[in-house]
């Protein structure tokens, strides 16, 4: 075992990128400005946020800014009145916004739809009328269990406004899955649409709602109000289920938006359960909506022209923060895609940025992955030119995806913008500028206003090029406000219980010289090889560093000698065979690259990798095929097939 707890680093990376000078001359917040920033923060924290706080609308501001006699459980904002539909929406009509598009839609077949400030406030109001007539009121529960269509986005806002709690649920889930998910949060409602194109076919939904709703949430879900997209024929119950648009049609007025306390919730989301059963996380309106606004418009440098287009599906929170409340909050337009991202060709999304000019563009590294597989002779097919920040989010990044993302996507001038948080933090917590100096597959570091340290086991501070664990060891606006349920409470407790007064993240990360830090996968996920603990980002990465491969899975399998030993699950590039010759080149690449700590046992090639419907790889499903382990809870796979395998 390791004597100090820390976590060693094989990698490094001596590739620096700097912002173009214009950038640097025309960004909203410049080098001098975050210097001040960072310096206001670190003396007096809450006098950050509560200038950060001021740049919103309140009923009433609040007593103080923080509420921390009852830690773990901080209260931002006590005593403050408002609604993040206010400034989401109403604030935008009283000013030039007013007619600007707020949300940009494209369906899978072509087909588009578009929202100004005002068009997507009188849509709120009708739904939110709707609602309140159905029976909804402030703290119920709403299911919306919905594709990317802007009435998903109409129904979280429509919620938010008469003060009823969203829980998204992503329209992949089955419909056990969205069952207990329904149990989960005791929904009154359920939104969904009768079915959605996806890879050029048409995906029922409604009846996965009906099978959800048989037995079991019968006694809870009192309504079904459903989105007429696909016209497929819909089995509707009479008294329980309501046609999206014969609900809104008989509201005329505005419904006032509900005067909610700062920590009152806003919404309900499950985390993704990449290592364990997901916890349901609660945001509130005031918190939740100061962090996010004031970390997007840092990152993302938000322009009165720009058109953000975020690919996350709305189930997830990036679909809160990125897709909905941040840029709306921050004014921008806002991009949404109903549809599959290589339908019809690889060649899609970049089709998209094109037609509507897209300036930025914020995906997950996953999704580059695939489709660097395709080769850049896609991107290269559209005038990409529109894009001028580009961002990833929700797994470590590694420098080659970042390379190609930068190149043949950024034109080698877009800065690249690898972000880290979480649900549970709900805003963006660790990331660069787009004034920043950048190194491929660093997240670099926290915001300003934002305290994170990496500490050993003991929870003291690792020494640079070190890793260990990743802990946020001040509170923050938009943390999490609980964990619902029955045992929500001791779960929350859990995530600051380690080190006293600090969040346990479950990540792990190193930070090396210059302070830049980088995120190293998932603390639970940690190979501890001849007593080196390793991260698999560092492996997988290693592996993607290799013209064959497209895809990497690392995972510890137990080992006499060793006590455990490095698999490597690889997906293939095109044009590649899994042959044993090509596993002792990998093996022999991976020595190259990380030194003999790295030695990989053994390599086995795969089509497919199990992932949560999020894209994130789930090791422990191959872990427990290896070691016939339990694999826990496995509602969040991706393809129920591997369940069964
Ligand atoms: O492991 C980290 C990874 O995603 C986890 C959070 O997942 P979720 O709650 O689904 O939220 C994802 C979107 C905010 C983290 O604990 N993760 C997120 N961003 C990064 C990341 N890993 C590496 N680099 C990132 N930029």
């Amino acid at each position: 075992m390791e004597p100090s707890g820390t976590l060693d680093s094989l990698a490094q990376e001596l590739r620096v990128f700097r912002p173009l000078p214009q950038l640097v001359v025309e960004a909203n917040v410049n080098p001098q400005e975050l210097t001040a920033y960072r310096r206001q923060a670190e003396h007096d924290p809450l006098g950050y946020w509560e200038e950060a706080a001021d740049e919103l609308d309140w009923y009433k501001k609040w007593d103080r800014v923080l509420d921390d006699s009852n830690a773990p459980f901080y209260r931002w904002f006590p005593g403050a009145r408002c609604n993040i539909v206010y400034n989401c929406l109403d604030r935008h009509i009283e000013t030039a916004n007013k007619n600007k598009l707020a949300l940009i839609w494209e369906g899978e077949p072509g087909d588009s739809r578009k929202f100004t400030y005002y068009e997507l406030y009188r849509e709120v109001n009708r739904f939110a009328g709707a609602l309140r007539t159905l029976g909804v009121g402030k703290g119920d529960r709403v299911v919306i269990y919905m594709p990317p269509l802007p009435e998903a986005v109409i129904a979280m806002l429509a919620c938010a406004r008469i003060g009823a709690v969203h829980a998204l649920v992503f329209a992949g889930f089955s419909a056990k899955a969205l069952r207990s998910r329904i149990r989960d949060v005791d929904a009154r409602l359920v939104v969904t649409a009768d079915g959605f194109y996806r890879n050029g076919q048409i995906i029922k939904l409604k009846p996965i709602v009906d099978e959800a709703l048989v037995g079991g949430c019968a006694d809870c879900v009192d309504s079904v109000v459903v989105v007429h997209r696909a016209k497929v024929e819909t089995d509707m119950q009479e008294g329980r289920d309501f046609w999206y648009d014969d609900v809104v049609r008989r509201e005329r007025r505005e419904a006032p938006a509900e005067v909610m306390e700062a920590g009152d919730p806003l919404f309900l989301l499950h985390t993704s359960g990449t290592t364990g059963a997901p916890k349901v996380v609660s945001h509130c309106h005031g918190g939740y909506m100061v962090g996010v606004n004031r970390t997007l418009n840092h990152v993302f440098d938000i322009k009165p022209t720009d058109i953000f287009w975020c690919t996350a599906d709305l189930g997830w929170i990036t679909g809160h923060s990125a897709v909905v409340y941040g840029p709306l909050l921050a004014g921008t337009t806002t991009l949404i895609y109903e549809g599959h991202p290589n339908y019809p060709q690889a060649d899609r999304m970049w089709h998209i940025v094109s037609k509507y000019g897209v300036t930025i563009f914020y995906t997950a590294p996953t999704l580059i992955r695939m489709l660097m597989r395709f080769g850049p002779q896609y991107p290269r097919m559209h005038d990409l030119s529109t894009l001028r920040i580009l961002g990833t989010v929700g797994e470590p990044i590694g420098p080659e995806t970042w390379l190609w993302f930068y190149r043949h996507i950024g034109r080698g001038e877009c800065p690249l913008l690898d972000t880290w948080w979480q649900t549970e933090t709900g805003m963006f917590m660790i990331s660069p500028l787009p004034i920043s100096l950048l190194k491929p597959g660093s997240v670099t570091r926290a915001l300003p206003g934002v305290a994170v340290d990496v500490v050993d086991r003991e929870g003291n501070s690792v020494p640079e090029g070190k890793g260990g664990l990743l802990v946020v060891t001040k509170p923050w606006p938009a943390m999490m406000t609980g964990v619902y349920g029955e045992d929500g409470e001791a779960q929350y407790r859990q995530a600051f219980a380690r080190f006293p007064g600090k969040y346990l993240a479950g990540d792990v990360a190193k930070r090396d010289e210059d302070g830049f830090l980088w995120i190293q996968g998932r603390a639970d996920d940690v190979l501890n090889i001849a007593g080196h603990r390793l991260g698999t980002a560092e492996l997988e990465n290693a592996f993607r560093a290799h013209p064959a491969v497209a895809e990497a899975a690392v995972i510890g399998v137990p080992d006499k000698i060793k006590g455990e030993a490095a698999k490597a699950f690889i997906i293939l590039n095109p044009g590649f065979a899994g042959t044993v010759e090509l596993m002792v080149e990998l093996q022999n690449h991976m020595r190259k690259e990380l030194g003999p700590v790295a030695a990989i046992k053994s390599v086995e090639f795969r089509d497919e990798l199990p992932r949560t419907k999020s894209g994130k790889i789930l090791r422990r499903v191959l872990k427990s095929r290896e070691t016939g382990e339990d694999p826990g809870d496995l509602s969040m796979l991706d393809d129920e097939s591997e369940q069964a395998g």
